[in-house]
């Protein structure tokens, strides 16, 4: 049996999968079984930041790997305390607990949301998340995920959650009482179609965080890690939340999430109140730790934003080829979102044909999260790749 007739008899089918297997990769290359390459321009949906099999963090992930992978939070961790640390001090944050995913993070922090209005004896637990919002498939992130298709079946969701319109603070303010306990919000809505979040809306979220003294929680579990061309999204709005949950590009690759914390909710979060047994284990804070070494760079970051221009500019004059089918180039740094006037997946299908990778979210909108090592020459390649598919269509 191959990988994929073993895959069909022995894998949950929760995933429609394409028919390939790939077997290598390297920097913004993936190789399949026969040997074929494709260029990624979805990076394993905004995970492998810095490309695959990136030489410096599997260099790392092998020396860890013969030194020292689990030992339990029972005892202290070098490289979780030094990923701690260095996540700090690159951000707003003072404390941080580590997981194992997006899900995970965004679930610990609505506990600790819910957990500081219980010790503040507020009168609420109320969550107020966003419309096409995503947040992850357990059972508190899809109550906050804002679109039905993902809880349909699975009710009754989390009590005492309510949605307002994304980047409409007068829906916001309908919404928000003295029972409000927290506020989750994507800087940059990824699944919903890359659509970045206005400055004033954040600012005006925490605002409106401090007048009720809620806990305001920015998702950066797919925009984090220097996706848009900051290491973290929220440092484009000059707005801090009180926690920002991560996950994807953390690891390059290996499971890891975080929850970051300061000021009122940095200690919300004692012995007994939450734990992980994975979470911060020697293998993937060791990663994690690098990829942060090499993202935080100013050079880099510098770099993620020119690319990314240089991505938009190339779409823009793709969507004055074909206005029929594009019709706005959004996003930021190297997470941009090309809208559609039709829906996309026969483009992705065909592109991946023709050696692309690429993906469709929010049914309309093309979504490129390359690799931020990628090359202008390979974007110009994809482009060109694209350019074929859409004359074809
Ligand atoms: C913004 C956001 N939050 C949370 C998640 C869930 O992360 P995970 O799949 O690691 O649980 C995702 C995944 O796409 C995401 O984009």
């Amino acid at each position: 049996m191959n990988t994929i007739e073993m895959t069909e008899k022995y894998v949950m089918k929760t995933y429609n999968r394409y028919p390939i297997s790939f077997v290598k990769g390297q920097g913004c290359y993936l190789y399949d079984e026969n040997g074929r390459e494709y260029l990624d321009m979805l990076a394993g949906i905004a995970v492998c930041n810095l490309g695959h099999c990136h030489p410096e963090v599997s260099e790392t992930i092998c020396k860890q790997a013969r030194e020292l992978i689990h030992t339990s939070n029972l005892f202290h961790i070098k490289p979780q305390a030094e990923l701690a640390k260095l996540i700090c001090e690159n951000s707003f944050g003072e404390k941080v607990f580590f997981c194992n995913s997006g899900a995970e993070a965004n679930e610990g922090a609505i506990k600790l949301a819910r957990r500081y209005a219980f010790e503040k004896g507020k009168k609420g637990y109320e969550i107020i998340a966003f419309k096409n919002s995503f947040h992850g498939r357990t059972f508190a992130s899809v109550s906050v995920t804002g679109q039905e298709k993902y809880n349909e079946g699975f009710g009754p969701m989390l009590s005492d959650v309510k949605f307002a319109e994304f980047n409409n603070l007068d829906s916001m303010k309908s919404l928000v009482s003295e029972k409000t306990c927290g506020i989750i919000v994507e800087p940059v809505q990824g699944e919903g179609g890359i659509v970045p979040a206005t400055k004033e809306f954040l600012q005006g979220l925490r605002k409106i965080a401090d007048e009720i003294d809620a806990i305001l929680i920015f998702d950066e579990v797919q925009t984090g890690i220097g996706r848009t061309g900051k290491l973290f999204a929220y440092q484009h709005y000059n707005v801090e939340p009180d926690v920002m949950t991560l996950a994807k590009a953390l690891g390059n690759g290996v499971p890891i999430g975080a929850i970051v914390t300061k000021g009122k909710a940095a200690n919300v979060l004692k012995p007994g109140l939450h734990a992980s047994t994975f979470g911060g284990n020697f293998l993937a804070t060791a990663a994690g730790k690098k990829v942060i070494e090499i993202v935080s760079q100013k050079a880099f970051l510098e770099e993620v934003n020119d690319k990314g221009n240089y991505l938009r500019e190339k779409l823009t004059v793709l969507q004055n080829e074909f206005p029929e089918v594009i019709e706005n180039i959004r996003g930021k740094g190297l997470m941009i979102g090309a809208v559609c006037k039709v829906t996309c997946s026969d483009i992705v299908k065909k592109a991946l044909e023709k050696g692309l990778i690429i993906n469709c979210t929010a049914g309309n909108v093309i979504r490129f999260a390359p690799p931020l090592i990628i090359e202008k020459t390979d974007i110009e390649k994809g482009i060109e790749i694209l350019r074929n598919v859409l004359k074809e269509i």
